[in-house]
């Protein structure tokens, strides 16, 4: 029996996921931007993963879906293009390059701020991208940007 009757008539989704595209689409365009929960957020397909995180970067709301990916240390991350801030795709980490005054080679390293741009788990189901809703009893720095552009908040700038 094909009819899964579900009321409102759209698709059956996941539990509580919300739609982003179809797989191959984002596969094609390897980025996408979305509204999720009224937040702005982005979805990268890099070397044969998904990754979501919040569009407005946690420094002073750059637009990530805009900037360039860079390998880092081994660490797939997006450049803002506002001031280039580096940020983990796979975490949110903030990667900074910094310098030990007590080691003798002074070579810069990179180094982690800690998470600072909330992540979106991403769900493959059936072809379909889907991210969950955002755990809001946690908080990242990104949040105050995401609430800023947030879609249909009112925006005195
Ligand atoms: Fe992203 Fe400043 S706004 S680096």
């Amino acid at each position: 029996d094909r009819h899964s009757s579900s009321a409102g008539g759209a698709e059956a989704e996941p539990d509580g996921l919300v739609f982003i595209g179809k797989e191959e689409d984002i596969k094609k365009s390897q980025r996408i931007t979305a509204k999720v929960d009224g937040r702005e957020i982005v979805v990268f397909y890099h070397e044969g993963k998904f990754h979501a995180l919040d569009s407005r970067c946690y420094h002073e709301g750059g637009p990530l879906c805009q900037g360039e990916i860079e390998d880092i240390d081994g660490q797939a991350c997006i450049v803002c293009p506002w001031h280039k801030f580096k940020i983990t795709l796979e975490t949110g980490e903030g990667l900074y390059e910094g310098i030990n005054p007590l080691e003798p080679s002074l070579t810069p390293k990179w180094q982690s701020k800690g998470v600072k741009q909330r992540i979106h788990k991403v769900t493959i189901d059936n072809g379909n991208v889907y991210v969950n809703p955002p755990d809001l009893s946690v908080s990242f720095d990104s949040d105050y940007y995401a609430d800023k552009y947030k879609i249909g908040g009112e925006l005195a700038m």
